[in-house]
Parts: structure tokens; C-alpha cells; sequence
């Protein structure tokens, strides 16, 4: 019944639309097949928006100069205005910050310098207060070397022996020198095991020898992360985002990995992680944890995003399937990794095509442009295309995961050797930092033109501010005429519709340079996104692609196109001109066969 009322009500709207759009008296009603899909969930309709923590907001009295909780607090207003529906927190328990965070020393507790347990509640009932979700960061690779479990399994007590993966030395060397057990890499380089003088065994570290490898062949480790994992849920969070998933188990007899590119320019990557990366039982881990959260669902979805870069192809199967699914999804790098080489809208539709195409039936796409291990998306697309591949993402089938300050164009800053913080660029050595370090994309929120861009009032910043923060910050853009974080919110808003949350998709390359992708679906006003990858003007004829008319109107536009568009301008399809390097999003009415009433 409300289905059928909606439908008539739809009716009459569109056929006021299409007067309008006429400039004449319409004197018939048409009928659009008019069915309306089910209702999407909450983690579906919203961008995701990734909080990171340490770099959002200071609120410490006197300042410290480091993002806490009550500062994510104090800006929830300004998160709730982007129009994004839920906040996934990178880490923010107890950690001795050897990596920012994802080192986590106990679960169930809250890290003193972004506050406590009280704090952490009081957030979360602001978040929900206003109808946001709040998605955490759950590590259940590894912990911290100081977390309890680990010096007790140094010591082999009881039950925590076997917690972490232990193992012999293969030999002894000059000045017995303990030898690792096989050839297995860090992924921040060097060997993946660390001698303990103590137990006299070597332990596991995929990331930071500081980041001890739990042994998930043990049934107990496995248990306790669940109770870690029913732990949050019962403090009211809506799900959670799973790190380093594909590292949770290692090939029991501790095989040698094969040298696969001995040149390539990272220690990690020279090996063929066959023993240590994606083994099977990864899977079967995972489906106990989405047990939990299902368990936990009567009300509203409890959400898994997990986070494994690999080939999409393989990375289908951590949606599970219909009768054991695993993930909600698992988080989507594509346009990331396009973005590493050339960008050419080739390259993009490649990125696109190939997830869309291996997506099983059924699974729910997600698009994400930049976190806090990439250098940020305007560094890497470049400036000018920042609003063009938010329009990509915002308005593709699926939920789009934002990270802080992609929503205003952030870019990396430059931290210097002695300003660097992160472990993986400190392992590295002054020389090579730069390639390795994540602190470019990690510095402060930049919120306005003041002192330490609004993010801190402290004398100095855990990392330092980009310089570029007085012209880049969300209070210039909001009092701009046109800004990418206007662009963001109207891409936010245009997801409330039809098109955009059911609609198909339909996406090709124009004129080598031009990517166009539409959104349509039958009796709902569609919308066609197309970006002009070249840095030169192209004009393209848009009146080919299905269901659309001669004429659309501009719905939003890069701020690189300021000059050339205005909103709700009338444009002909059939030659879109399109300056260099920026996007256009046109809303059109989409031509199907109506069936004509008479009055
Ligand atoms: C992935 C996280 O995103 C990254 O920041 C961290 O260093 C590793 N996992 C290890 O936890």
C-alpha cells in the first residue's frame, strides 16, 4: 500500500518536474513502472567518515598538542553537517603508540592521552544522539609487547604459553648468535621474528617487533577476542573495522617464502607471502567474529568492514556467502592502488569495472579514496581532480569510506626526519624515511586559519600542521562560494536518492580522457557523473547512454569548473563541454516508455 502511495505521489512530482523542465502545460499524467526497492541499512545510505584521533582535535586543558576524544566531541556538529552517517575511530585504546595506536597494550581500555572510559561513553552518546553510528578499530592480529597476555607467555604461565607464536631457534651462530626459525619478512622490513632472551625463543611479529603476533591456533586466543569483541558491543558501538586480517595465521611448519622480486624496493614485498598472508583459516576466524556481531543485531546491524590489500578476485571471498557471511565488506582499494601509477580514466574504469564485475551476488560495494596509511587522495590524484573522484565515490553503487579532511582536499605535508613519528619511516633510517613514513598523511585536522589551524592551542603539534592551512581549512571553505567540502555535502545529499541508492550503474570512457558513469533508475530523476582526466578541455556527447534525453541540469561541479558552470543550469547532452581536469554531476529525467493515461 505505501508502496503503490508512493508511487502515485512520485508520479505527480515528476509530472511537475517535467512541466517545468517542458516550459509547458503538461496535459497528461505519466506513469513511471514505479517499484521501490527495500530499504537500505544504515551502513548502506551514508558515507563512512574515518576519524583519526590523534590528529582531529586537542581539547587537553592545558593543550598537549595530540587529538582526544572530547575534542571528537566537540566537533560533531561539523560531522553531522557532512551528511555522513556512521564514524569508524582509528584505535583508541591503551597503547604505548609504538604504531600510532594499532600496538594495543589492554582491549578494554582507553588510551590516557585521548581520555577515559567516561569520555569515551560521553561520546558515544552525542554520536547517537544525533542519529550517527560509531564503528570501531578492532586489531585482532596482534597486540602490543606490553599487553598482559605477552609477558606472561614470556614467562610461559598458564593459560597464556601459547598466545603468540613462539619458535626455536634454527641454530646458533658467532657468539651465539640465536638464527631465526625460516626467511619471513616484517612487513616494516627486516625479519618477522625477535628473539626473547627470556623464553630463549624467537616470537612472531608480522608489523613492529613491538606488535607481537597472537596464535590464533589456539582456541583460547580466539575466545578472548570475542570477549574483546562482545566487550565494545555492550558499550553500545555499531561495528567495527577488522586491521590486518589476511596476517592472522602462518603455515604451521614454518615453510621459507620464495624470493619473487628480488629488486623490488621494500624488504616485504620482495617475497611471495604464500605462508604468512591469506591462508585459509583467516576465513573461518572472521565468520566467528560476524557470528558475534550478528548475535548482537536484533535492533540494528552490527557491522564488519575488514581491511586486506590483495587482488579483488581473491578479496571476494571475505564477503562469504549467503548461508556463512563474513564480512559486510571488506574494504575496497582500488581507486587507492589506480591512483599509485598513471591516473587516466582508463585506469579508473578499470578500478571500477573489475570490482563491480567480481562482486558475488548480492554483496554490497564500498568505494575508498584515502586513509591513514596512503598518502592523501589530493596528493595523489592531484588538487584539481579532488572534488571529481569524491563525486566517483559518493555516487557509485555502495558506501564510501571518507577519511578525515578528504571531504576539504587535504594534502600531505612535509615532515622532516627529526619531526618524524612514525615507526615504520623511523625504521627506515634519514635517508629513506620518506619512503616508508605515513606521518605526510597523518598530520592535523585543518580547521581554520588560526593558530595551529584551530586543531591545537599547545606551543607544538604531535606532528606538524601543513603549511598550506591557512588557505586550506574547513572554515575558508565553508565561506567560500564554492569549496570542495560544498561539493562533498551536496554529494552526501544527492545520496538520499533513488537513483543514487538503488539505481544501476552504467560506466564508460568518452574521448579516451572522459569518464561517465550514470545512475538510473525507472521513475526517479537519474544523475551522470563525468570527469575529464586530461588536462585539456574535451566536449563530449553524453546522448548515447541509456535512458538519457537530449537536455540535463547541473547538479554540482569541481571547483576547478567555477568558471564555466552554475547549478541548476540547463545543458545540452549532446555536447558537454568540459575544461580540464575536474568533474560534472548533471541530473537528468531518464527516458523509458511511458504509458500514457488519459485524463
Ligand atoms: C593496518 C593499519 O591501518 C596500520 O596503520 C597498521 O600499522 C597496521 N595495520 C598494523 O596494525
Amino acid at each position: 500500500m505505501w508502496v503503490r502511495i508512493r508511487c502515485i505521489l512520485l508520479v505527480v512530482y515528476w509530472t511537475s518536474w517535467l512541466t517545468m523542465l517542458a516550459g509547458a502545460i503538461t496535459l497528461v499524467l505519466v506513469t513511471p513502472k514505479c517499484s521501490v526497492a527495500d530499504p537500505l541499512e544504515w551502513w548502506q545510505i551514508s558515507p563512512i567518515y574515518q576519524v583519526y584521533p590523534l590528529s582531529y582535535q586537542d581539547s587537553s586543558h592545558p593543550p598537549d598538542g595530540v587529538g582526544d576524544i572530547p575534542g571528537i566531541e566537540s566537533r560533531l556538529d561539523y560531522i553531522k553537517d557532512l551528511g555522513v552517517g556512521a564514524i569508524w575511530l582509528s584505535p583508541i585504546y591503551k597503547s604505548p603508540m609504538k604504531d600510532s595506536g594499532y600496538d594495543i597494550q589492554d582491549f578494554r581500555d582507553i588510551a590516557p592521552v585521548f581520555g577515559t572510559m567516561d569520555d569515551f561513553h560521553s561520546l558515544s552518546k552525542a554520536v547517537h544522539k544525533r542519529g550517527i553510528k560509531l564503528v570501531l578499530d578492532f586489531v585482532p592480529n596482534h597486540s602490543s609487547n606490553l599487553h598482559e597476555w605477552f609477558q606472561k607467555s614470556v614467562k610461559r604461565e598458564v593459560p597464556y604459553a601459547d598466545y603468540y607464536i613462539w619458535a626455536d631457534a634454527k641454530g646458533f651462530g658467532t657468539e651465539a648468535t640465536p638464527i631465526p626459525p625460516n626467511n619471513w619478512r616484517s612487513v616494516f622490513g627486516g625479519s618477522a621474528w625477535e628473539w626473547n632472551q627470556e623464553r630463549r625463543q624467537f616470537y612472531l611479529h608480522q608489523f613492529l617487533k613491538e606488535q607481537p603476533d597472537l596464535n590464533y591456533r589456539n582456541p583460547l586466543v580466539l575466545e578472548e577476542m570475542k570477549n574483546v569483541m562482545q566487550f565494545w558491543l555492550d558499550q553500545g558501538v555499531d561495528g567495527f573495522r577488522l586491521d590486518a586480517v589476511a596476517h592472522l595465521f602462518e603455515d604451521e611448519d614454518l615453510r621459507d617464502e620464495m624470493v619473487k622480486d628480488e629488486d623490488a624496493t621494500d624488504e616485504y614485498s620482495q617475497l611471495d607471502h604464500k605462508y604468512t598472508f591469506n591462508l585459509p583459516e583467516v576465513l573461518d576466524v572472521l565468520r566467528e567474529f560476524r557470528i558475534v556481531l550478528d548475535k548482537n543485531s536484533e535492533n540494528a546491524t552490527k557491522i564488519m568492514m575488514t581491511e586486506a590489500y590483495m587482488p579483488v578476485e581473491k578479496l571476494m571471498a571475505y564477503y562469504g556467502n549467503k548461508s556463512h557471511p563474513i564480512a559486510h565488506f571488506p574494504l575496497n582499494f582500488a581507486l587507492i592502488s589506480a591512483s599509485q601509477k598513471n591516473i587516466t580514466a582508463q585506469s579508473i574504469y578499470t578500478a571500477v569495472s573489475t570490482w563491480m564485475n567480481n562482486l558475488p551476488k548480492g554483496a554490497w560495494p564500498n568505494w575508498v579514496i584515502g586513509n591513514h596509511d596512503n598518502s592523501r587522495a589530493a596528493t595523489r590524484f592531484g588538487a584539481e581532480l579532488v572534488d571529481a573522484i569524491n563525486m566517483i565515490a559518493l555516487l557509485l553503487p555502495g558506501t564510501p569510506v571518507t577519511y578525515n579532511g578528504e571531504e576539504i582536499g587535504m594534502e600531505d605535508a612535509d615532515v622532516s626526519w627529526e619531526q618524524t613519528k612514525d615507526t615504520a619511516g623511523i625504521n627506515a633510517g634519514p635517508k629513506k624515511y620518506k619512503q616508508f613514513s605515513r606521518d605526510p598523511e597523518r598530520t592535523p585536522m585543518q580547521w581554520d586559519a588560526g593558530i595551529n589551524a584551530g586543531f591545537s592551542n599547545a606551543n607544538q603539534t604531535w606532528l606538524p600542521v601543513n603549511t598550506n592551512y591557512k588557505t586550506l581549512n574547513v572554515e575558508s571553505q565553508l565561506n567560500e562560494k564554492w569549496s570542495h567540502i560544498k561539493v562533498y555535502k551536496q554529494l552526501t545529499e544527492a545520496r538520499k536518492t533513488e537513483a543514487i541508492m538503488n539505481g544501476g550503474l552504467d560506466i564508460h570512457i568518452l574521448e579516451d580522457s572522459v569518464l561517465v558513469y550514470t545512475r538510473v533508475r525507472e521513475g526517479f530523476p537519474g544523475y551522470v557523473v563525468v570527469v575529464n582526466f586530461a588536462p585539456d578541455t574535451v566536449t563530449v556527447d553524453i546522448t548515447n547512454l541509456a535512458h538519457m534525453p537530449n537536455e540535463s541540469s547541473v547538479y554540482t561541479f569541481s571547483t576547478t569548473y567555477a568558471h564555466s558552470f552554475t547549478a541548476k543550469k540547463r545543458i545540452s547532452n549532446s555536447a558537454v563541454v568540459l575544461p580540464g581536469k575536474g568533474g560534472l554531476v548533471l541530473t537528468f529525467v531518464p527516458d523509458f516508455p511511458k504509458e500514457v493515461i488519459s485524463l
